[in-house]
């Protein structure tokens, strides 16, 4: 719940923490460059030179393998990612680590879950249910379960301004949903769904549910035990960490029964010529040498974003969504994708009058604001909305109210552009 007792960001102070929003960008001889202004938060996100430092700090002093070395710096090393897996625990208040895995990202998280859970447990004319606002990566794994088991995926309908259409659940969640995948977030309409709701209406239904957390985790506190959800997926990359390095959280006694996803080194406690014994958790599911760097800068993330205040960066991204939609409705003739500010986050879509999303973002991109445009991993969505693709600005705590109104200013450009030209 946002409260005005939330100490502001300062946000000056946290820019210059990130040396690339210094950068100027697109200068020639005849003219200077123009500042950054990276509004593409929800793709990926910028890093502060304490993150990048822990990189650097890793590579000098602390590298080896982990869990393998009877070695000084092996145990370092080991010692450093089992302190961040604990960060990680402690940042989304699950109760124990062996329920963190660290994975490449949410897109492997789920994929884990699709494969490992799925195979073992669903059989032909059971249903998975999807939303009609998921990303990509949590629809493509379940499809690809679905098509492995024989089960049925659907998808909860969506209204018209961009929520999850509560009126039909019950259609959906039924005797035969094994499973219920859902975005916290909307990584394009920045929608904040009601997950106490759905985790609780899926589980009375009997069915697990997977949260993808992408778009929720780095932008608003997280307790994965209050929410009670089966399993939580989330990035390192969209959290102020390096890319390469993710998280699935889950519920234990689901880990301890679920095969292994992947197989090979680290996961294992015997193997013989005849099979093999999987190691406890949370090494069952980390075959192979993990991301290792990645892995303990991503404490370092953790670190930052808990010096900040989950609760402070989750306020100002919202006076940076109320700015934005006053911003983007004074333009004109622009159709904003999502509901109102009150419901969302810091994710604003839209769509400009008779101007593609790819030559709004060019524009924008030459005066230096980098946004994403397209269909953002989420083809459904936009076929359901029926908007071929749209442009998307997505704000995090180094964002201003002057970035906010540049790119006003800069949609106002584009729109006389292209006026001219038709
Ligand atoms: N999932 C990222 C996005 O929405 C890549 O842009």
């Amino acid at each position: 719940m946002l409260t005005d007792k939330v100490a502001s960001l300062d946000v000056e102070r946290i820019r210059a923490d990130f040396p690339i929003l210094a950068s100027t960008l697109h200068a020639a001889d005849d003219r200077p460059g123009v500042p950054l202004v990276y509004l593409d938060n929800a793709a990926s996100t910028q890093r502060p030179r304490q993150v990048i430092q822990s990189i650097v700090d890793t590579y000098e002093k602390h590298y080896a393998n982990v869990h393998r070395g009877i070695h000084w710096l092996s145990d370092q090393s080991t010692d450093l990612y089992e302190e961040s897996r604990n960060k990680v625990r402690a940042f989304v208040n699950a109760d124990d680590s062996g329920e963190v895995l660290f994975t490449r990202g949410t897109t492997e998280s789920i994929n884990l879950v699709a494969r490992s859970w799925c195979d073992a447990n669903l059989r032909a004319g059971d249903e998975i249910l999807l939303t009609e606002m998921e990303h990509h990566s949590n629809i493509v794994p379940w499809q690809q379960a679905a098509e492995r088991t024989g089960a049925v995926v659907r998808f909860l309908p969506i209204t018209d301004d961009g929520r999850l259409d509560l009126d039909v659940l019950d259609q959906f969640l039924t005797e035969r949903t094994r499973v219920f995948a859902v975005a916290a977030i909307s990584n394009v309409l920045g929608t904040i769904n009601p997950l106490e709701t759905l985790i609780a209406r899926a589980h009375a239904a009997g069915a697990l549910v997977l949260v993808d957390a992408a778009q929720s985790v780095p932008h608003q506190p997280t307790d994965v035990s209050a929410l009670g959800a089966d399993f939580v997926a989330f990035s390192g990359h969209k959290m102020l960490g390096p890319s390469g390095v993710g998280v699935l959280y889950a519920r234990r006694d689901l880990l301890d029964a679920m095969p292994p996803f992947l197989g090979g080194g680290s996961m294992i406690r015997k193997v013989t010529t005849s099979g093999f014994e999987p190691a406890d958790l949370p090494s069952k599911f980390e075959a192979g040498t993990p991301p290792i760097v990645s892995a303990i800068a991503l404490g370092a993330a953790i670190d930052y974003l808990q010096g900040q205040g989950m609760e402070a960066i989750q306020q100002h991204e919202h006076r940076l969504c109320v700015l934005a939609h006053e911003v983007l409705d004074s333009v004109g003739g622009v159709q904003r994708l999502g509901p109102s500010p009150g419901d969302k986050c810091g994710i604003v879509s839209f769509k400009l009058d008779r101007v593609h999303a790819h030559d709004v973002a060019q524009i924008l991109d030459r005066q230096g604001i980098a946004v994403r445009a397209g269909h953002h991993c989420a083809m459904p969505l936009h076929k359901r909305l029926r908007v071929a693709a749209s442009t998307r600005a997505s704000f995090y705590l180094y964002n201003t109210p002057h970035e906010v109104e540049q790119l006003g200013r800069a949609l106002e450009a584009a729109k006389s552009i292209f006026r001219r030209k038709s």
